[in-house]
């Protein structure tokens, strides 16, 4: 750059540019009256509903993430200390705290205020009483969440939707059928991963004939052609809402587990459970 002008202009720019940033890391955060009022909200004891340990982990928060708790109370979809102590000790990374925040199924799912038991998200649904497998501590470790597919990716709808979309009750049949026959589960999570073009754009190296093999399988042959809905199918062997790749030790499916057919399936369904000869 010759022009000792332009230098200096280029050099005005970027200390400009250099401000702005600096302005926008240090930008302060404002509470919301509404979020204060959770933040000092007590019990009926006098003691304090959000523990210091939530209160420190807001604290080191980046703006930006504190930002996602005033917009979920302003839209109505947290208004209970519980709620928000129940996601403050999670204590997530700030990345996975901040996918979990802008994504309204996950926050109204997580809402006391809202949700019956039988849809109700948390880390602990024994004691909250809900179904095992609305655990929100272990979606948190979801190989789908974790790639950003979450609720909306098998469920349908859109993670900004601020309502339940029809076609998440379109996409699999009505409770209780959909609890007695099992036989729409392998389809339902084939549907990405039977999809070569959309399975190599996460992973290229998945193999996606899973669905070919389940189906020809003793489990698919029994399930499907026979209608029997004890034999196993991918949640019988890979649990949902916790789902992990079979390498990780912390997978039903993971050898450290104990043999597959002994351990993944309820002692009524072992009969059903034997691995073929082709694969599972
Ligand atoms: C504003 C609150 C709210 C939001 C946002 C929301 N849900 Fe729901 N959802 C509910 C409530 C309440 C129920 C239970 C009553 C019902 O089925 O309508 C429910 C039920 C469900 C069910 C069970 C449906 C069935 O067929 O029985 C699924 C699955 C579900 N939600 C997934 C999602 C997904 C995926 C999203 C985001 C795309 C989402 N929800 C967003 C409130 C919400
Ligand atoms: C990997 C796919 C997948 C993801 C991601 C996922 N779900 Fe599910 N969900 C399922 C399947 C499959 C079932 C049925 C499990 C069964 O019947 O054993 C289910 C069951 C449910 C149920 C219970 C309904 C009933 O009647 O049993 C609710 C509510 C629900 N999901 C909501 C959600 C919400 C909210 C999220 C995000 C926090 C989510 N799901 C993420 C696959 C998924
Ligand atoms: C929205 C599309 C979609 C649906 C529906 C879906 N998956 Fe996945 N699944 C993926 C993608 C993409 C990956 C790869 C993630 C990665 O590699 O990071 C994945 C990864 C996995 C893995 C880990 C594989 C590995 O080796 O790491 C398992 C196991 C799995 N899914 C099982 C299921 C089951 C069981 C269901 C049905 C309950 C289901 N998935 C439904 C898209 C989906
Ligand atoms: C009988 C138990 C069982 C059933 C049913 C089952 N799986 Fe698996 N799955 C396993 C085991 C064990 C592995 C690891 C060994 C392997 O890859 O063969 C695995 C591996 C996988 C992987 C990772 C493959 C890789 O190479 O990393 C995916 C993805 C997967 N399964 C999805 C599914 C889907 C989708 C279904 C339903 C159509 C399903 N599984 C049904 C037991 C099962």
């Amino acid at each position: 750059m010759r022009n000792p002008r332009a230098t200096l202009l280029l050099f005005a720019c970027v200390q400009a540019l250099g401000s702005v940033e600096a302005v926008a890391e240090k930008a302060p955060f404002t509470p919301s009256p509404e979020l204060r009022a959770l933040f000092s909200a007590r019990g009926d004891a006098g003691e304090a509903l959000i523990d210091a340990d939530a209160v420190e982990y807001f604290e080191g928060l980046p703006a930006q993430a504190k930002q996602f708790f005033n917009q979920a109370v302003e839209a109505e979809l947290m208004s209970e200390p519980s709620h928000l102590q129940e996601i403050l000790g999670l204590d997530l990374p700030v990345g996975k705290l901040e996918l979990l925040m802008r994504d309204n199924c996950v926050v109204c799912h997580t809402d006391p205020a809202t949700q019956d038991l039988e849809t109700f998200f948390s880390s602990d649904p024994e004691s909250a009483g809900s179904p095992p497998h609305l655990n929100l501590k272990e979606f948190a470790s979801d190989v789908h969440f974790r790639r950003g597919l979450s609720c909306a990716g098998c469920h349908g709808g859109a993670p900004d939707d601020d309502m339940m979309a029809d076609e998440i009750y379109e996409r699999w049949p009505e409770a209780p059928a959909r609890h007695e026959d099992r036989s729409w589960i392998a389809g339902f999570c084939a549907r990405c991963h039977a999809d070569p073009v959309f399975m190599r754009r996460f992973n290229p190296g998945l193999p996606t004939d899973q669905y070919a093999k389940y189906k020809e399988s003793r489990h698919g042959l029994l399930l499907l052609g026979e209608g029997d809905s004890k034999a196993a199918q991918c949640v019988s062997c890979h649990g949902v809402h916790g789902i992990r790749g079979p390498r990780s030790p912390l997978s039903p499916v993971h050898p450290s587990a104990g043999p597959l057919h002994l351990w993944a399936v309820p002692r009524r369904r072992r009969l059903y459970a034997r691995l073929p000869d082709s694969g599972w």
